[in-house]
């Protein structure tokens, strides 16, 4: 039996390798996607983005009934947690999004591929699985995304000891929860638990939380994350984790060295970092180069070091984030059909779906300064805006950073309610180049929290008229 011909296979059905996909078909080439999960979306749709977005609404709506409605005049008598049917919420939301792209695939007429795929070269792919057979493409595109980073002496059994593929699934809500790692997914998922009625306490290597954030901004959502009620222990370092039937007795000493501590839960969510994940592609037969963390090194059209073969997503250098994965996999195939499409990594937003969220873009304080860029900072608290007044979400501030000669916007961080979806205009704001006299001149609708961001902004030039 010949062999089935393709312009391009993708190989990952996740993000970016499904977007990768569904743009090349569009562009008229012959398209297949080869993903071995059994269900399309990748780690975003089925074990990250999604269900831990749909955990964190539930989880911030029974936060509500039990703290806020009552203020507002809601009275709803006794609140009774099922969480069987979150998880059916949560888990149907996955099912009706993976199913999705599967009829998306139809419509554009991508093939879709059920199994394993290793490169053999010369174009040729094996899939093993389902859908077992040998395909052969003009182009292969890598797309297979990244796997949980694992601890040392802290293994992972997904029921006591958990990723977060594991804390999106518990069975019942944990007595006392560690979490190793204080950054996006440890505050998210940590944030979820705790919620729920778990006691959690984040355990973290360094000095503070969430690194290469804006020192301003983490310190602020460290404050008001501890209001809630989660407990960080900062500058410790895990040396080890007993099990009995009931509980994990975690090891730990100061990472500057002292003495050691232990800590006891009923589940430990260990989310030290993702790691690339190329296993079973066969890339060292082929010759394709990886960095030393495992990235497959690529140019910037995203070609490997092998012609014909290509990569995009969490496998390749650059933050791990469904947005950036689904740019990354349209620009590729637009490059490959002869279109000139660009990608600016320096506005490339990041959202910490917490509450108050916290989003940024562009560069913070500290690379400014190591830069030796002179910038101006207009910083505006959300308590003056009158939308996040009513609302009753007053935690926060929008700070904008501008250049100094110029007034263009290096840089925008937010903490506040609904941070992740403010924060777009100044993305669009950005990559157009905007100055932050721009947006100060923009008309904003009021009431609306991003009437925030055009305060920061005339705060940049010191002329506020609501703070
Ligand atoms: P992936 O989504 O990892 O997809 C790769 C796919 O390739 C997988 O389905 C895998 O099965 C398949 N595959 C691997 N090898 C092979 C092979 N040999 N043959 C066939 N198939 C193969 N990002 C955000 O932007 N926003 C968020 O809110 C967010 N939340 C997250 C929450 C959690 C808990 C986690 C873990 C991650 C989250 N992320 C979020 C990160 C996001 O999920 C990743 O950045 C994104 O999924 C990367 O997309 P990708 O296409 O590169 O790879
Ligand atoms: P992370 O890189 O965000 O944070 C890991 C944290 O663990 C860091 O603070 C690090 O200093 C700490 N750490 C490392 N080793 C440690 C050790 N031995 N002991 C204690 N602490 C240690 O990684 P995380 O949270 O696992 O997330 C992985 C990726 O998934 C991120 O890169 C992120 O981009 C993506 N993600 C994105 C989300 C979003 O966009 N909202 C949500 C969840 C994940």
């Amino acid at each position: 039996m010949s062999d089935e011909t393709f312009d391009l296979v993708v190989v990952g059905g996740g993000p970016g390798g499904y977007t990768a996909a569904i743009r090349a078909a569009q562009l008229g080439m012959k398209t297949a996607c080869v993903e071995k999960r059994g269900s399309l979306g990748g780690v975003c749709l089925n074990v990250g983005c999604i269900p831990s977005k749909a955990l964190l609404q539930s989880s911030e709506l029974y936060e509500e009934a039990q703290h806020s409605f009552e203020d507002r005049g809601i009275s709803v008598g006794s609140l009774k947690l099922d969480l069987k049917k979150m998880m059916g919420q949560k888990d149907a939301t996955v099912q009706g999004l993976t199913q999705g792209i599967e009829f998306l695939f139809k419509k554009n007429k991508v093939t879709y591929v059920k199994g394993a795929a290793t490169l053999q070269g010369g174009g040729r792919i094996e899939v093993t699985g389902d859908d077992a057979k040998t395909l052969k493409a003009k182009n292969i595109l890598i797309a297979t995304g990244s796997e949980v980073t694992p601890l040392p002496n802290v293994e992972i059994d997904e029921k006591q000891i958990v990723s977060s593929t594991g804390a999106l699934e518990l069975a019942k809500v944990p007595k006392k929860l560690i979490v190793i790692g204080a950054g996006v997914i440890g505050l998210e998922l940590g944030t979820v638990w705790r919620r729920l009625g778990a006691e959690v306490t984040v355990v973290e290597f360094l000095d503070r939380i969430l690194p290469g954030t804006d020192n301003e901004v983490a310190k602020n959502t460290q404050r008001i994350l501890k209001k809630q009620g989660i407990n960080f222990m900062l500058g410790k370092k895990v040396t080890g984790a007993k099990k009995t039937k009931t509980a994990v007795t975690l090891t730990m000493e100061p990472a500057k060295g002292g003495d050691e501590e232990t800590l006891k839960a009923d589940i430990v969510l260990v989310a030290i970092g993702r790691r690339p994940y190329t296993e079973g592609l066969g890339l060292d037969d082929l010759g394709v180069e990886t960095d030393k963390a495992g990235r497959i090194v690529v140019d910037s059209s995203f070609k490997s070091s092998v012609d014909g073969i290509y990569a995009i997503g969490d496998v390749i250098d650059g933050p791990m984030l469904a947005h950036k994965a689904e740019d990354e996999g349209v620009v590729c195939v637009e490059k490959l059909a002869g279109q000139k499409p660009h990608i600016d990594y320096n506005t490339i937003p990041g959202v910490i779906y917490t509450w108050p969220e916290v989003a940024t873009v562009g560069k913070t304080e500290e690379q400014l300064k190591e830069d030796k860029v002179e910038y101006n900072v207009g910083k505006v608290p959300f308590m003056a805006n009158s939308r996040a007044r009513a609302n009753g979400f007053t935690d926060g501030f929008v700070k904008i950073l501008a250049d100094k000669k110029t007034d263009k916007v290096l840089g925008v961080h937010i903490i506040g309610p609904d941070a992740g979806t403010v924060i777009h205009e100044c993305v669009l704001a950005m990559e157009f180049g905007a100055s932050a006299e721009d947006i100060a001149r923009t008309c904003h609708a009021h009431p609306t929290l991003n009437e925030a961001v055009k305060e920061a902004a005339l705060a940049v030039a010191g002329r506020t008229i609501n703070s």
